[in-house]
């Protein structure tokens, strides 16, 4: 049998299960049964993007499977191989889109089916940073148990997402591993066809930060092909319907290994024989030219980004710290260099072997750095990044900042041996590895003593924490000479550039004017560029000469003029991992704003994905626009049509979290008190009329305002 008759006949097997499985959901439902897959905004988007056509119907479906035939040429030439390949996914793509009929949720815990937009939206940032640093899609049953593990463990601790098909979730589950998507290991399903869903991940990639027209399935799988970094690791034995898959996988540049030796090709680069599976991770990453930055920290626990979204239950705790209760800080303090002895690091106070099990204690830690490019301006953006930096360790979970910070130890981790001291470990190595280019020496100390944290928290650290809030309230637009570019979502949306004012931060809501600033000093040929501000064309758009030839330069040609506050006249584009996205609501002259975790209905008649796919991709969309969580309390929210006075309508937990802010801004420019009451969300109107009645009764400002198209 040659590789051809395995493709083609798995392929045929495939095709005629998903006819018999869409003639017999059409003779149980009748053909105009909706169909599609939950949150998401491209209905089947694997069809979708690679023929430009949204089905709906069952009876669409049945079509589409006509076009899918198209596919399937039989002759012996490479290309009709990897065209069957797609035709199996999309076939696949149906078979699992009949699962979700009528609202059915049919995957249970731990597998995932498919996953939503948003999803897609969250890894964004991640993979552009490298912290995600590939995806691995993992199919069928490891030789044993142990082998299986390890190898989902290796790609786990290099931060790379994984994703589990069919038997291998079995192993996993019997290892009493923790899968889910806060630790990177998503089991997917157990049949085959759910590989689906990792195929639509990638090509919902190329659509939402590709700006990739769906139908152009030529630039979609050049697109997945040099951007989406995933490859397939697939064991033995394999059958014509996993060869097959495997085909649509290279078709869209993610390389196959297996550990199968029958009946196989190899194919130099895509489909590579390796038969010790402990050489698969290494293998694979080669193949799919993968480099992993090491940080290696001496503790005796796993640090990884894969560990980040990690939660420990309380059950599950050794000890915490809480700055809610007790007093707690975390600092950043800059120092003459004589003052440090770099890798120092002291506790002053209990170890947490002293600590009652339970209990809820203080903790202050103080990294003392020093520099010749250090400067205060930076303290910030690196106490930020201690979030991450402590979240990464394998059994220890931080949320808060400054002094409000709270930690949990597990038991697990405290077993294995993790102590206080080993976090001025992570925190020295984190800072001296990601600040080298600011931070020549560093030096932790730890405090445990109540009495010592009480003194640090409140006579070094909050003074220190006020006069850098007062150092940013004075930072507005007109108060610096330049802004900044972020352009690291270039990686996967080509011509999108971010402008990061002090009042506009990144729209991922992850790059502030002072990180850009530090991003900019500590790599000053990266993503982050100085954009001069010296001739304006019209400020209250926010229109500036040099603005417009920066990101002319930095979209290569795409763009020609970005203003930075207007929504209408050329918007600032969105790259696709924003944190909200607003759209004009006509009915009532204002704006509708959707965080990302919001899962319901907006009064447009779209859910927050459907509001996101109107724009994207680093393409001008005016009345729709991405931005950041911490802008629409921004006295440069779309000033140049009103300003914050157009916002009528957000989700109840997006209007709780920015209603101090906000209404503090809507006090100071228009003189109204809780301005957020004025506002609807989900509770109050779902749909334009209730909602126009609602502001009606409030006495909205938008309603008095000039319609905006
Ligand atoms: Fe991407 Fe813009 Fe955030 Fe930079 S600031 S990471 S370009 S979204
Ligand atoms: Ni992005
Ligand atoms: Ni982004």
């Amino acid at each position: 049998m040659t590789l051809f008759d395995r493709v083609f006949g798995g392929n045929d097997a495939v095709y005629g299960l998903t006819e018999g499985a869409i003639d017999g959901a059409i003779a149980q439902y009748g053909e105009d049964k909706a169909v599609s897959f939950p949150n998401t905004a491209y209905s089947l988007p694997c069809y979708y993007a690679v023929t430009g056509t949204k089905v709906t119907t069952l009876k669409e479906l049945k079509e589409a499977l006509g076009v899918v035939k198209t596919l399937m040429t039989r002759e012996k030439r490479l290309n009709d191989a990897f065209m069957s390949g797609v035709a199996t996914a999309l076939c696949a793509e149906f078979i699992e889109v009949l699962k979700y009929i009528d609202g059915a949720t049919p995957y249970e815990e731990p597998c995932y089916g498919h996953l939503g937009d948003a999803v897609i939206r969250e890894l964004g940032v991640p993979l552009v940073t490298g912290d995600i640093p590939g995806v691995a899609v993992i199919l069928g049953a490891a030789p044993t148990t142990e082998e299986g593990v390890a190898l989902v463990k290796s790609y786990q601790a290099q931060g790379i997402l994984v994703t589990l098909v069919g038997g291998i979730i079995d192993q996993v589950a019997e290892a009493g591993m923790k899968t889910g998507a806060n630790v990177r290991v998503i089991p997917l399903g157990k049949d085959v066809t759910s590989v689906v869903h990792v195929v639509s991940v990638a090509i919902r990639a190329a659509l939402i930060f590709g700006n990739v027209t769906p139908g152009d399935a030529g630039t979609l799988m050049k697109y997945t092909m040099d951007r989406v970094p995933a490859f397939v690791n697939a064991f033995k034995p394999l059958d014509d319907v996993i060869v097959a898959c495997g085909a649509g996988a290279i078709a869209l540049g993610f390389p196959v290994v297996t550990n199968e030796t029958e009946n196989i090709f190899r194919v130099p680069k895509s489909l590579i024989v390796q038969e010790d599976v402990s050489k698969f991770n290494a293998t694979s990453l080669e193949a799919r030219d993968i480099k992993i930055k090491i940080t290696n920290i001496d503790i005796p626990v796993a640090f990884a980004s894969a560990f980040e979204g990690e939660i420990i239950r309380r059950k599950d705790m050794q000890v915490e710290f809480d700055g809610s209760r007790v007093d707690c800080a975390e600092l950043v303090q800059t120092c003459d260099a004589s003052e440090i002895e770099d890798h120092k690091i002291t506790v002053i106070g209990p170890e947490v072997d002293e600590m009652e099990f339970g209990s809820k204690n203080s903790i202050a830690y103080v990294v003392k750095v020093a520099g010749k490019n250090m400067q205060a301006d930076f303290e910030p953006v690196i106490e930020r990044k201690f979030h991450n930096y402590i979240n990464c360790i394998e059994g220890v979970y931080h949320t808060g900042q400054r002094d409000m910070q709270r930690i949990r130890i597990s038991i697990d981790a405290f077993n294995a041996g993790f102590r206080i001291k080993h976090i001025g470990e992570v925190l020295y190595a984190s800072v001296k590895n990601e600040f080298d280019a600011v931070v020549d020496k560093c030096e932790v100390v730890i405090y445990t003593d109540p009495a010592e944290c009480t003194r640090i928290r409140h006579e070094v650290a909050i003074p220190i924490f006020d006069k850098r809030d007062e150092r940013l309230d004075t930072l507005t637009d007109e108060s610096v000479d330049v802004y900044y570019s972020c352009i690291l979502c270039q990686a996967f949306a080509p011509s999108h550039v971010c402008v990061v004012t002090p009042e506009r931060l990144g729209l991922c809501g992850a790059v502030s004017w002072l990180d850009a600033k530090a991003t900019h000093q500590l790599d000053p040929a990266g993503p982050c560029q100085i954009i001069t501000k010296e001739r304006p064309i019209d400020e209250n758009l926010g229109a500036y000469e040099d603005v417009d030839e920066a990101v002319q330069k930095f979209s290569q040609g795409a763009l020609e003029h970005v203003t930075l506050y207007s929504i209408m006249q050329d918007p600032m584009t969105s790259c696709g991992c924003f944190e909200c996205i607003c759209g004009i609501e006509p009915f009532s002259n204002g704006v509708v704003i959707a965080n990302r975790e919001y899962a319901g209905m907006t009064p447009l008649g779209m859910t927050f994905p459907e509001m996101a796919s109107m724009t994207g991709g680093g393409v001008q969309t005016p009345g729709f626009m991405g931005h950041g969580k911490h802008f629409i309390s921004s006295k440069k929210f779309m000033k140049a049509e009103g300003g914050i006075e157009r916002i009528v309508w957000m989700p109840k937990e997006l209007k709780e979290f920015v209603a101090d802010r906000l209404n503090k801004t809507a006090k100071e420019l228009y003189g109204i008190d809780n301005f957020t009451d004025m506002i609807g969300d989900e509770t109050i109107a779902e749909d334009p009329e209730t909602l126009v009645a609602f502001l009606t009764e409030k006495g909205h400002p938008a309603l008095g305002l000039d319609p905006m198209m």
